[in-house]
């Protein structure tokens, strides 16, 4: 597969089949994700990834916190406040894709399941967890995070695979830690949920936009 092809094919799922992925398919994307670059090749990632009876029971635990309308207590901080041209892209895809599955503005209920929704991985069957060193520095451990996570989406795409980055996934990483038998000293950076993307289903045809290179590109 070409990579322009795996690049502008991957998009971020949200509706998956069901059926489990072939562990061989998800070693053989990890194989290839390991090659992205690092900070002085250090690869601080630690790989662990729930899937069947254990993916199963990590989405009851999350929902089921979810459902209590417990407050997120990342290891990693999630920015509250964004300048106003990144708050204004984020509201347009919020805007863009509850309309595209067919959640009204006001439809209160549809909003509340499809954030718990988020919680059950969106029905994905597997979810590779990325964790870091506690003692690491986190703004820099993280930009090598982002650098294999992505690596692993396109190598997803070359399976036939589909996933979607879930910041839902590290709400709770105590949860997270126990369910899949983490120490403590491990920090939950995030988790990328993979599976069959679901072949109709709007959530997952759904496309997010990007903007235009002049905008984002200057030489100097
Ligand atoms: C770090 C990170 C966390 C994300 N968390 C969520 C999430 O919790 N829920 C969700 O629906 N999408 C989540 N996304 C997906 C983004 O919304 C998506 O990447 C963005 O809208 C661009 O769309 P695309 O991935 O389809 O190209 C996350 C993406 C990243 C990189």
């Amino acid at each position: 597969m070409e990579l322009n092809d795996a690049v502008h094919e991957r998009r971020s799922i949200r509706a998956f089949l069901p059926e489990q992925v072939d562990r061989d398919k998800l070693v053989r994307m990890v194989e290839v994700a390991r090659w992205a670059p690092s900070w002085g090749n250090t690869q601080p990632w630690e790989i662990v990834i729930a899937d069947g009876e254990k993916a199963a029971e990590l989405t009851r635990r999350l929902v089921e916190e979810g459902k209590k309308g417990a407050f997120p207590r990342t290891d990693i901080e999630i920015p509250l406040v964004f300048p106003d041209t990144h708050k204004k892209r984020y509201m347009e895809l919020g805007r863009d894709l509850l309309t595209c599955i067919g959640i009204a503005r006001d439809d209160k209920d549809g909003r509340l399941q499809h954030y718990l929704n988020m919680y059950g991985f969106f029905g994905a069957p597997a979810v590779v967890y990325f964790f870091i060193d506690r003692e690491l520095s986190v703004p820099y451990a993280c930009l090598d995070i982002g650098s294999i996570g992505t690596t692993l989406c396109y190598a997803a795409v070359q399976e036939g695979l589909g996933t979607i980055y879930l910041a839902a996934s590290m709400h709770f990483p105590d949860i997270v830690r126990e369910v899949l038998d983490v120490p403590e000293e491990k920090k939950l950076v995030i988790g990328i949920a993979v599976g069959v993307p679901h072949p109709d289903e709007p959530a997952s045809l759904f496309r997010s936009t990007r903007e235009p290179v002049e905008r984002i590109l200057r030489f100097a």
